[in-house]
């Protein structure tokens, strides 16, 4: 036994990027079984294999301690809603994703990046959890990006990417942040109304370096996380880019004030598209699937992440 906090190991360990994966398998009985897992690495080439490690808690452990053949699905950077499905509510998982049985049966998902089907190769027992080693039967790869995971939260270097370029493309911007901290998120207010605390891009610096210099000026702490909302404003001519931030405290450093996300009165935006914003944020904080707006300040289009 040892006196660690959990929550705070669990926190340290979470530090650690990873991919996401969802181990499947076929049941003796000829049911099928997944769960997603983050703790997949690639172990030898020859001969080529790899591990997963199921845990304890898992309602499929008892088919994976007993199964010869398993595979992995490499989540592609848009199926985040994959990755929720297999950690969630375990009902009628393979009725809601399209999938193909491997040579052993084990389902292969469609749209994944790559996948391995794999014979079981040795079973360690640690801790709480099993190693499961897996030679490598077969695999297919393509050359989608992979869904990433931080800190409890998706990303996707190939949305990133897009998204910076685009910001960094020469048009004069503003960039602004949407900063939560627990249960709120941190607006501003004056005599027109709410607002996302914004500033002028840097266009040599691209809107993440603008936010990290002008947060580290007012000795604001916060970790700047994905694009949320790229839109030009036609008008204007000008582009904002705004990002998600997570605040390590409450203070404001006179930015405006945190307000709990379930009484935010959006209509009290004066802006139109920050009001369109601040809904969708309220909305998706609800099932923490976060997407990312690319268009303009009055239409544009959703990525799922
Ligand atoms: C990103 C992510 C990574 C995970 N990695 C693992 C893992 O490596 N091993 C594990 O046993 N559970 C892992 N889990 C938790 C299981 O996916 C989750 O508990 C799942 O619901 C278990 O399936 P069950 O509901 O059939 O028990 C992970 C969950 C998420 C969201």
């Amino acid at each position: 036994m040892n006196s660690f906090d959990a929550q705070e190991l669990r926190s340290a360990f979470g530090s650690y990027m990873t991919g996401v994966t969802v181990v499947t398998a076929q049941a003796p009985d000829g049911s099928l079984v997944g769960f997603t897992a983050n703790s997949f690495t690639s172990v030898s080439m020859d001969p080529p294999l790899l591990l997963v490690c199921p845990g304890n808690h898992l309602s499929s452990l008892p088919v994976f301690e007993q199964v010869e053949h398993f595979a992995i699905n490499i989540l592609s950077h848009n199926q985040d809603s994959v990755s929720n499905l297999f950690a969630s509510s375990k009902s009628l998982r393979f009725e809601q994703v399209a999938w193909e049985a491997d040579e052993h049966g084990s389902p292969i998902l469609s749209d994944v990046a790559a996948s391995f089907s794999c014979v079981v190769h040795q079973r360690i027992t640690a801790g709480d959890h099993m190693i499961m080693i897996g030679q490598v039967t077969g695999f297919s790869s393509t050359n989608k990006g992979g869904l990433g995971y931080s800190k409890s939260g998706y990303f996707s270097l190939e949305k990133e990417r897009q998204a910076d370029s685009l910001a960094l493309s020469g048009i004069a911007g503003f960039t602004g942040a949407l900063i939560q901290y627990q249960h709120q998120l941190l607006i501003q207010f004056d005599e027109n109304g709410l607002s996302i605390p914004t500033l002028a891009l840097d266009n040599q610096l691209g809107a993440r370096s603008t936010l990290t210099k002008h947060f580290s000026s007012i000795d604001l702490h916060a970790s700047i996380g994905p694009v949320y909302s790229l839109y030009d404003d036609e008008d204007q001519g000008t582009r904002y880019t705004f990002l998600k931030a997570i605040a390590s405290s409450n203070e404001t450093r006179s930015l405006g004030k945190y307000v709990p996300i379930s009484s935010i009165d959006t209509q009290d935006f004066s802006n139109l598209a920050q009001r369109n914003m601040v809904a969708r944020y309220i909305r998706e904080y609800q099932s923490q699937e976060f997407g990312l707006y690319i268009g303009s300040s009055q239409t544009g289009e959703v990525h799922t992440r």
